[in-house]
Parts: structure tokens; C-alpha cells; sequence
């Protein structure tokens, strides 16, 4: 493909959404011919990379996605059901049903479009026809064993339906008579809003705005045999929530504690400070709240809410807030009632962008419910601790059989006494914030690229113990596999990008994230689709131990002959694992790691100019590795290491030579040194091009025909990107300028020195931009993250 100008580069290669396009300044650079859209070049917070070629891409099987059979998924919402192996799917005016068990997903549909007459309407009350008004699913739980409970938009006008879906997920059959209840309440009006849903007993409790303007947002219990409940209308309970996640939570064994817990955002009413217009909040009712008698009459009587705080400490003593929550994940353990809760938040600051992951423990949040209640004579004072005496049963008990005293049953919240439920109504807040645990997030990520939308969190055994594997969906179809290692004695943890997933092409925001553990995979929906994603792909970390090692994926180990998933019940003799030592060369002792590995790297060719400047570029894996380098002068058989002075430069991406000489030329090896490990990770045959040679060919008068010169092939674009960034900060400009219009045989000289001069300052901006995005905040370890793209 050969691309006219430099100004449709720019697409390929800035990302969109980047409003700063790096790129037209290095454009002027290039030659007309030069077309690297394909692969494409994308940019991440860890530098330049490539995916791999189309070719590697339809090769790996690491992907499956699904996009409906109306061309248009407009996904929704998701619901993973491993008992009948399927997942169903909602989107726009449909219902899929997929198997799981098969490679032939074999979907089936249910096409359930707005009812009669609520497309016109939804379309006369001003709403858009084209994206709100239409049923988008927004609501898919299992409810019994033969029926699903799905609710939808309905064109603004929200609608509930029990599909049928047997016992193995056959959807459709049964279904064209089914009876379609109101959703007002359980399910948004609008196709996108915030909204959070669990099923417990029967029952749906939502968190979302109940009414076609959006001004009447709520908590609602509704369905089963009880009469509907909800929140009051108050600021205090609720002021402008976005809802995240809702969760049933057991407290103990008897099942009247168990409570719902829903997790939101929302403003804070009269914010104390300015800091904090928006903050992050756990709150929780009892599953058995059946309202007040005569006070809160089918309202919320164990409402109460906290803080959940998420925060690092900053040097000057100023903590960096995170407090827009984004997405919530439960890591299950085996009782159930202490799920570990992890936590995505990003910061609402436009100084500042960050995501950050903290985990909070149930043993926290309980105490915190159990703690004072936040409050204050008047708005005009200050909140504080209420240390008055609060009434029994303290309000936020569930009644059970703990709350029943010898002359008084308290068998439901009808029961409570008056001055109780006065009390809850004017106290909804907790004093103390729920803090992390260790008081500070697991994981935090500033100055990527996109934001993170969404969170899956798999605890992974490997041989040197257990590991959290992070799944991160970006708003740019992409998600990041992050594993975070607690070193001993160390303060932060260390977090390691393992790969970048390039789930979807185009950068759509991640939705929706579900993991199968059980399959070992990972399904991410964005508006676009619903992608199938295997968790690892071991064989792409290479054919050597060292090189699984390094890798550090928790899930692969090397298996005596390949790098491939570890099983902890494995019968392989030589499992040898590197997530925490990360020292290849004591893991794989037994393995062969006396010799070089060259035999997958490739041999690169570089032509110089004499008395010019040139590049070998050589970046390792790790910042720990130290490099060497050495060079064979043939036909000498000896390696030597390359003396390095003013002349020849090492610098952290490779070898800058200023000047080059003749007898520079030679095969130079780049090896890196780690935990005692030595890799060869380049190795490049350097031509000088003689002076009189280049005379020839850049002819400074008019005349003879020059005669070709020996023409390289143009490789790898990086290459030439990193040259070219090298060359820019030695701010000699015009080397630039040499160096690109000598590398293009073939091409004639480039006459853009005006040009070149104006952009001076912003080429130097690319390099600082660079610089900036290279920074690896947090000990975060310079892997290039790998990349996979959907087949
Ligand atoms: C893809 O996966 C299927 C099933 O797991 C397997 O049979 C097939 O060989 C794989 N293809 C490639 C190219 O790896
Ligand atoms: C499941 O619920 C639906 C809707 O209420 C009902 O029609 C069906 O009989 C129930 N199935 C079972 C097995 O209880
Ligand atoms: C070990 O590596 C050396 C050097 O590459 C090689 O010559 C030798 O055959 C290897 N031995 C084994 C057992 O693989
Ligand atoms: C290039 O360097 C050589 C010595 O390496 C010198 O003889 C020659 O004059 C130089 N040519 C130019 C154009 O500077
Ligand atoms: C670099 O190459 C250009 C073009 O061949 C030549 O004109 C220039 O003199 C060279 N620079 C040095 C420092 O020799």
C-alpha cells in the first residue's frame, strides 16, 4: 500500500482520540513512499510498538468476536451462565443466547423490538430515533431454572420479560408469547445511563433513574411477593449517584443479615472542601428491610452509606485522590461472606489523570457500618461523630434473632421502633471512610492514554504461590493484563503489564468484562461486540526458559521443552516459574543457559554514512538489564566489546555513533545482563557507506546519473523512529534532515530546510512527550506489553 503525502499518515499513526497528533512534524521527514500503515503503529503509555503483522494475527486463536446478526450488536449487558455453558447477550432490540461448550457458538436470537407504538412516542417526546429510541437489554439475570429475568429500555418506555431458557439455554422456543411486564424501576430509561442490578431471592434491586427526565434516581426493590421499596426522594441519601455495582454479601450464617450492597458515586451535597465535588461510596440495605409502619412506609429502613476511600500519599503530604469509581469486581473466597472488593477509580481532576485499583476487605467496611454516624447541627456546621446515644435496634441492624431482646421480637423492620427509623432517615451517612487495605491502592496508572474503564481480577496459582492477575478495559478496546507482585519488605507493590490485548480495532470503551475462570477466559463487551478472549497464550513468550521466565506471566511455566500454562497439579518435572524471583537463571538452573540464544533473532543490516551519525537501537526488556555490546570485525572470528567515548555513544536505547569511521563497520551484538542472564537481544551488521561513495550519489551540481547505492530494504518503522529521536536530541537538526534524506535511496534530496527550522520546537516537543510517556511510574517494569487483535 503506498500512501501519497504525509498527511494521511497521521490517521494511521496517531491514535484517535490523541488530540496531540505527534506526527505531522516527522512527517515533513519522510518520503512520500513511505507507507507504514501496515502493520499499523500504535502508541501506549509504554512507548512505541507494533502489533504483530496481519499474518502473526490471524495465526494466534487467542480471539473470538461475536457482533449479532443485525449488523449492529448495540451491546448491553451480558450474563455469563456456566451450569448451561451460554452466554447471553443483550443489545439493541435482541437477545443472543451462545454456546460456550462448542467452537460454533451456534447463536440463537430473540428479536424483542420496542413495543407497538413506543418508537413514535419515545420519537415525539424529542428523543433521538436512531440511538434512544429502541430496546436496548440493560438487565439479564437468572431467575428460576427454566427462565431468565430481562429488562430493556423499550424506546424510554422500560419493559421486563421471563424468557425462556430451558435447561440448556435454548432460547426462542418458547418464547413468542411471553408476557412483557412494566420496567419502571428496574430497568434506566436511557440506553447508557449509570445503572447497577442484582437478583437476590427473587427480587431485583436496582440502583438507577426511575423516571423518562432522569431527575429520580433511586434504589429499588421490586418483584417477588413483597410490596416495592425504595429510597426516599432526599439529597442526602442520594445526590446525583452514578451507580457501579450491587452485590448481595451474607454477613454470617443466619440469612436475615445478608444485605445488598450497592457502589456508586455521587456529589457531595455541601462540599466541605473543593476538593471533592465527587466521591465514592459503599451503601448497604438489609435483604430483610421491609420498610417502617408509620415512618419510611415502603422506604429503605436500614439505609447507610460510606465512604470508600482511595488515595496516595503524596510527598508534600497532599494525598492524590481517586474518587470516580469505574468499575467494582468481588474476588469470591469460599464462605462468601468476606469477598474481597476490588476497586477501579480514576481521578476526577483535569490537572491530573490516573486510574487507580484499591482493595477493600469486608472486615473494613463492616467496621466502618458499626462505627459512629456522621453529623452535624445545621448545614452551616461542621460533620462530626454522633456521640449521642443512638436508639435500639441500632439503625442498619437487620432484625434477626440478635436484635431480639427478652421482652421485645423484632421479627421485621415493621417492628422498629418510631424513634429508630427517625433516627436512619437522619443519619444515612457513616463518620469514617472505608480505607484500603494497607491504606493504599494495589495498582496506579497515570498518564496512559486512555482511561480504564473496567476491572476482572483473577487470583492465579503458580508454583512460587498466588498472584492477582488484572484485567483492565480501557475506553480504547484494548485491555491490559497486569499482574501485581507484593515483594517482601517492600512498600509498594510492583506492578508488571504483561500484555496489551487489542480486543477490539477501533477504540471503543470496554462496558462490560466477565472472566470464566473455569475456561480460562475473558469476555469483553463494548457497544460494537462481545469479544471471547483466552487469559494466556504462553507459546508467545518464546522458546526458551529464560525467556518464559522473563516473561513473569503467573499463568506460564516452562514445561521442559515449551512455555506453556502451568497446571498446580501438573505432572511435568521441570516447572520452573520466574513472577517473583524473576531470576531466569537460578529458575532454569537445569536448562541450557550457557549458550546464546540467537537462533530467533534476526540479523539486521544498517547503512552509515561515513563521518555521519547512525543508530543501533537495542532496548531491553527490563531497566534492571544492563547491556553490552560487542562487535566482530570480519573476518576476525573474535568478539570484542565496543570502547565507547565521545564519539560512540551508549545510550539507553542502543549505540549512537556521532561519527562514523570506516572501520566501524562490523557485526554488533547487543547483550543484556540480568539476574545473571545473558540474552543476545540484537545483533546488526554495520555498513559505511565511503564519503566518495555518497558524493556519487547525492550529486551536488547537475549531471551524471549516481549510481545506486546498496539499497536497503525499509524494515521496521521503529527503527527509523527511534534514529530519528536520537538524532532530534542531539539537537542537531540537520543531521536529521541528512540522516532521513540519506536513508531513502532513491529518493532525491529533500529541500524542506525552511520547514524543518520552523518545526524545531515542535519536534522537541515529540521527544519530551516521549520522555514523559516513557517515565514508568511506581516501579512499573518496561516490558513491552504484547499485542493480540481479534481474528
Ligand atoms: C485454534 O483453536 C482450536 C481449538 O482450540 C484448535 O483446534 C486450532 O488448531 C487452533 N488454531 C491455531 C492456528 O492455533
Ligand atoms: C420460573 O419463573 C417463570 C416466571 O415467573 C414461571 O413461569 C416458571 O414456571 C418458573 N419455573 C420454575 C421451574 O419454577
Ligand atoms: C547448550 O548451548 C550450547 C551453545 O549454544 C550448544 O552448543 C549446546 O548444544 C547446548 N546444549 C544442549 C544440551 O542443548
Ligand atoms: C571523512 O573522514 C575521513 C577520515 O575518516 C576524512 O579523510 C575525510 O576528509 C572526511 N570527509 C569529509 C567530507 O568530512
Ligand atoms: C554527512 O553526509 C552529508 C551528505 O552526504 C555530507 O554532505 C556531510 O558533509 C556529512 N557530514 C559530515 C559531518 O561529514
Amino acid at each position: 500500500m503506498a500512501l501519497d503525502g504525509c498527511l494521511l499518515l497521521c490517521p494511521c499513526l496517531a491514535p484517535a482520540g490523541d488530540s496531540t497528533c505527534l506526527l505531522p512534524t516527522l512527517c515533513l521527514l519522510l518520503p512520500p513512499s513511505w507507507a507504514p500503515c501496515e502493520p499499523s503503529l500504535e502508541l501506549t503509555a509504554w512507548g512505541w510498538h507494533f502489533p504483530p503483522s496481519l499474518a502473526d494475527l490471524l495465526g494466534t486463536n487467542r480471539s473470538i468476536l461475536f457482533f449479532g446478526h443485525r449488523g449492529f450488536l448495540g451491546f448491553r449487558s451480558l450474563y455469563l451462565d456456566e451450569y448451561r455453558d451460554r452466554l447471553f447477550i443483550g443489545g439493541k432490540d435482541v437477545l443472543y443466547s451462545l454456546r460456550l461448550d462448542r467452537a460454533n457458538a451456534d447463536p440463537k436470537e430473540i428479536y424483542w423490538p420496542p413495543l407497538p407504538g413506543q418508537t413514535e412516542e419515545c420519537f415525539r417526546k424529542g428523543k433521538d430515533p436512531g440511538t434512544d429510541c429502541a430496546n436496548y437489554i440493560r438487565v439479564l439475570h437468572p431467575y428460576n431454572r427454566t427462565h431468565l429475568l430481562a429488562c430493556g429500555t423499550g424506546a424510554f418506555h422500560p419493559v421486563c420479560a421471563f424468557v425462556y431458557v430451558g435447561h440448556r439455554g435454548e432460547v426462542g422456543q418458547h418464547h413468542r408469547g411471553v408476557s412483557v411486564e412494566p420496567g419502571r424501576g428496574r430497568c434506566p430509561h436511557e440506553p447508557s445511563g449509570a445503572f447497577a442490578s442484582t437478583l437476590i431471592g427473587g427480587e431485583l434491586y436496582t440502583g438507577l433513574t426511575a423516571d423518562f427526565l432522569g431527575h429520580d434516581p433511586g434504589i429499588f426493590r421490586s418483584m417477588g411477593t413483597r410490596s416495592a421499596l425504595r429510597t426516599e426522594v432526599d439529597q442526602r441519601l442520594l445526590n446525583d449517584p452514578k451507580f457501579v455495582a450491587a452485590h448481595m454479601i451474607p454477613d454470617n450464617d443466619d440469612g436475615d443479615n445478608d444485605k445488598a450492597y450497592f457502589f456508586f458515586t455521587e456529589k457531595v451535597v455541601e462540599a466541605d472542601s473543593k476538593e471533592h465535588t465527587i466521591v465514592s461510596r459503599v451503601m448497604r440495605v438489609c435483604v430483610n428491610d421491609a420498610g417502617g409502619q408509620r415512618v419510611l412506609v415502603n422506604k429503605w429502613s436500614t439505609f447507610n452509606k460510606a465512604r470508600l476511600v482511595c488515595s496516595v500519599p503524596g510527598p508534600d503530604g497532599i494525598d492524590t485522590y481517586f474518587d470516580e469509581l469505574e468499575d467494582v469486581f468481588l474476588l469470591r473466597m469460599k464462605d462468601g461472606k468476606s469477598p474481597e472488593i476490588y476497586a477501579l477509580f480514576s481521578t476526577t481532576s483535569h490537572v491530573f489523570q490516573g486510574s487507580a485499583v484499591c482493595v477493600y476487605r469486608m472486615a473494613d467496611i463492616r467496621e466502618v457500618f458499626n462505627g459512629p454516624f456522621a453529623h452535624r447541627e445545621s448545614p452551616h456546621h461542621q460533620w462530626g461523630a454522633y456521640e449521642g446515644r443512638v436508639p435500639y435496634p441500632r439503625p442498619g441492624v437487620c432484625p434477626s434473632k440478635t436484635t431480639n431482646q427478652p421482652r421485645r421480637q423484632y421479627s421485621t423492620t415493621k417492628d422498629f421502633p418510631d424513634e429508630v427509623l427517625h433516627f436512619t432517615r437522619a443519619h444515612p451517612l457513616m463518620y469514617k471512610p472505608v480505607y484500603p487495605r494497607h491504606r493504599r491502592p494495589l495498582l496506579v496508572k497515570t498518564d496512559l492514554p486512555h482511561r480504564l474503564r473496567q476491572l476482572v481480577v483473577d487470583r492465579v496459582e503458580a508454583e512460587d504461590g498466588q498472584h492477582d492477575v488484572f484485567f483492565l478495559g480501557t475506553d480504547a478496546g484494548s485491555v491490559l493484563k497486569v499482574v501485581v507482585l507484593q515483594q517482601t519488605g517492600a512498600y509498594t507493590p510492583e506492578d508488571i503489564v504483561l500484555e496489551e490485548l487489542q480486543v477490539f480495532k477501533v477504540p471503543v470503551p470496554i462496558t462490560q468484562m466477565e472472566i470464566s475462570v473455569k475456561r480460562q477466559v475473558l469476555y469483553v463487551g463494548s457497544s460494537l461486540g462481545v469479544a471471547q478472549v483466552q487469559l494466556h497464550q504462553c507459546e508467545t513468550y518464546g522458546t526458551a526458559c529464560a525467556e518464559c521466565c522473563l516473561a513473569r506471566d503467573p499463568y506460564c511455566s516452562w514445561d521442559g521443552s515449551a512455555c506453556t500454562r502451568y497446571q498446580p497439579s501438573g505432572k511435568h518435572r521441570y516447572r520452573r516459574h520466574g513472577t517473583r524471583h524473576n531470576n531466569p537463571a537460578h529458575q532454569c538452573l537445569d536448562q541450557n543457559l550457557t549458550g546464546e540464544r540467537l537462533g530467533s533473532i534476526e540479523e539486521k543490516v544498517l547503512y552509515g554514512a561515513e563521518n555521519n551519525s547512525t543508530f543501533l537501537e537495542c532496548v531491553p526488556r527490563s531497566p534492571q538489564a544492563s547491556v553490552q555490546w560487542f562487535v566482530q570485525r570480519p573476518p576476525d572470528e573474535q568478539r570484542d566489546e565496543v570502547k565507547t567515548d565521545d564519539r560512540i555513544l551508549q545510550t539507553e536505547q542502543g549505540l549512537l555513533f556521532r561519527r562514523l569511521h570506516r572501520h566501524d563497520a562490523g557485526i554488533y551484538y547487543c547483550k543484556t545482563l540480568e539476574h545473571g542472564f545473558t540474552q543476545t537481544m540484537a545483533k546488526t551488521a554495520l555498513e559505511v557507506i565511503a564519503s566518495e561513495q555518497l558524493a556519487h550519489t547525492f550529486p551536488r551540481g547537475r549531471g551524471d546519473e549516481p549510481p545506486p547505492l546498496p539499497c536497503p530494504k525499509p524494515q521496521a518503522p521503529k527503527a527509523w523512529f527511534k534514529d530519528i529521536m536520537h538524532l532530534i536530541s542531539s539537537h542537531n537538526l540537520r543531521r536529521v534532515e541528512e540522516y532521513c534524506t540519506r536513508f531513502w535511496c532513491g529518493s532525491r534530496p529533500y529541500h524542506r530546510k525552511s520547514k524543518l527550522g520552523q518545526d524545531k520546537h515542535a519536534l522537541a516537543g515529540v521527544d519530551t512527550g516521549k520522555k514523559g510517556r516513557m517515565a514508568k511510574p511506581h516501579g512499573e517494569r518496561s516490558r513491552v506489553p504484547r499485542q493480540a487483535v481479534a481474528t
